[in-house]
């Protein structure tokens, strides 16, 4: 287990607070290109916020460190840059464009780490070992962990419709999730309520993960 960093790790912990800020580890010069091809980085913001959440509650799941937590947070905040070349092809897109993005701040480990996961957070990733970004000598299994991460944070926020307020609840190894709506539509329910988005975090941190919608007047009534 790579024991090298402790996040403030609460059992049970419960938390309600929005979850939004967190982007300081960022290089500015990330946050501006994406800006500049997006227009906007406010689901990248989010993302960032919940994939850093996910991160210190399942530690004693995965034991990454600081260089991954930092890895998934730029992560999330680039994931989607492929978005203003095509919707339909961004993973792709957005890997390409990384890779030939010479001006950014980033080594060539990282540059690769983050193509890595911003080409395979949508769909069925290949086997572990078997992309052909990654080199021998990076940590795969560190990868895909954060790509898990990745692909969770993503399935609980979104950029089209209403993003939730989220409760977290670890129980041993069961992370229960709640997003709390303004609007509680059969839309909603259907965008977060994709099990399958979360399969690659249950598989590689033997875990279970159950998400609820509720509106958000439950949580303001029992205030
Ligand atoms: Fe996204």
């Amino acid at each position: 287990m790579r024991a090298v960093f402790f996040p403030q790790f609460r059992r049970g912990e419960l938390c309600v607070r929005p979850l939004l800020k967190n982007t300081k580890v960022i290089p500015a010069a990330i946050e501006k290109w994406v800006l500049r091809n997006l227009g906007s980085i406010d689901h990248e913001r989010r993302v960032t916020g919940i994939a850093s959440r996910l991160f210190d509650l399942t530690w004693p799941f995965h034991g990454l460190g600081r260089v991954e937590r930092r890895l998934l947070q730029m992560a999330a905040m680039v994931h989607d840059v492929g978005r203003c070349v095509d919707d339909r092809t961004h993973p792709q897109e957005g890997a390409r464009m990384l890779l030939e993005a010479d001006q950014l701040p980033l080594t060539s480990s990282e540059r690769r780490s983050l193509a890595y996961l911003t080409r395979y957070h949508r769909g069925k990733p290949p086997e572990m070992g078997m992309d052909t970004i990654l080199r021998r000598h990076d940590d795969h299994e560190a990868m895909r962990m954060a790509l898990a991460l990745l692909k969770s944070a993503d399935a609980l926020d979104s950029r089209v419709i209403e993003s939730p307020r989220l409760m977290f609840e670890l129980n041993g190894r069961r992370l229960h999730v709640t997003c709390l709506l303004e609007n509680d539509t059969p839309k909603a329910r259907k965008v977060y309520l994709r099990r399958k988005k979360h399969a690659l975090m249950e598989e590689m941190m033997d875990c279970r993960i159950d998400v609820r919608v509720a509106p958000l007047a439950t949580l303001k009534m029992a205030a």
